[in-house]
């Protein structure tokens, strides 16, 4: 993983951290708004969220089959306190810890892991997701992006953000 750890962003990997910090740049607002707009899920579907952290994207799903995996042990227990019955949570990557749901799933969420991976990661990662999908399911990611003329308080979260892959618009991954 390409990700920044010591120091300060050793903070984040604290869940209710991580979920303040989420909070106070807004990230509520466009949470709800990534579920409505583009997840759009229906009520009873399937659905796996990749490095779901501490799930708060559960806050604004309809009732749902849910499960979430992080390799953050400290997440997926803020997750479990939290949430309780409304999703499994399990604690793992999710490239070696789900191979029994194959098929399974009608949507898979990806949102805030791909700019943690190098290209071959996220490569191996989107082939490892792949026979998880039902026939008819989708996956969906949301990461940070460089665009040209981006604003420039949106170019200093990206300079701060631990994750040290984010792409550029163009950017393309081979799978
Ligand atoms: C920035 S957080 C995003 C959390 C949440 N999805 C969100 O949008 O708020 C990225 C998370 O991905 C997890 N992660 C990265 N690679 C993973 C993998 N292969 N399997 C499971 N979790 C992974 C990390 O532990 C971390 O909690």
């Amino acid at each position: 993983m390409a990700q920044r750890i010591s120091g300060a962003y050793r903070l984040i990997t604290i869940p209710s951290i991580y979920k303040g910090l989420m909070f106070s740049l807004g990230a509520d607002r466009a949470m709800s708004r990534y579920v409505n707009d583009v997840l759009q899920p229906k009520a009873g579907m399937k659905m796996l969220d990749v490095g779901c952290g501490p799930a708060n994207v559960l806050a604004y799903l309809p009732p749902i089959d849910y499960t979430g995996i992080d390799l953050n042990e400290k997440h997926i227990a803020y997750a479990r306190e939290v949430y309780g019955d409304r999703g499994r949570f399990i604690v793992g990557n999710v490239a070696h810890g789900l191979k029994q749901e194959e098929r399974a799933f009608h949507l898979i969420n990806v949102s805030g892991v791909l700019h943690h991976l190098g290209d071959d990661e996220a490569a191996a990662l989107f082939r490892s997701l792949k026979p998880l999908l039902k026939d008819d399911g989708k996956l969906i990611t949301l990461d940070p992006v460089w665009l040209s003329g981006q604003h420039t308080i949106a170019k200093l979260f990206n300079w701060l953000d631990s994750g040290m892959n984010i792409r550029t618009q163009e950017g393309t991954l081979d799978c």
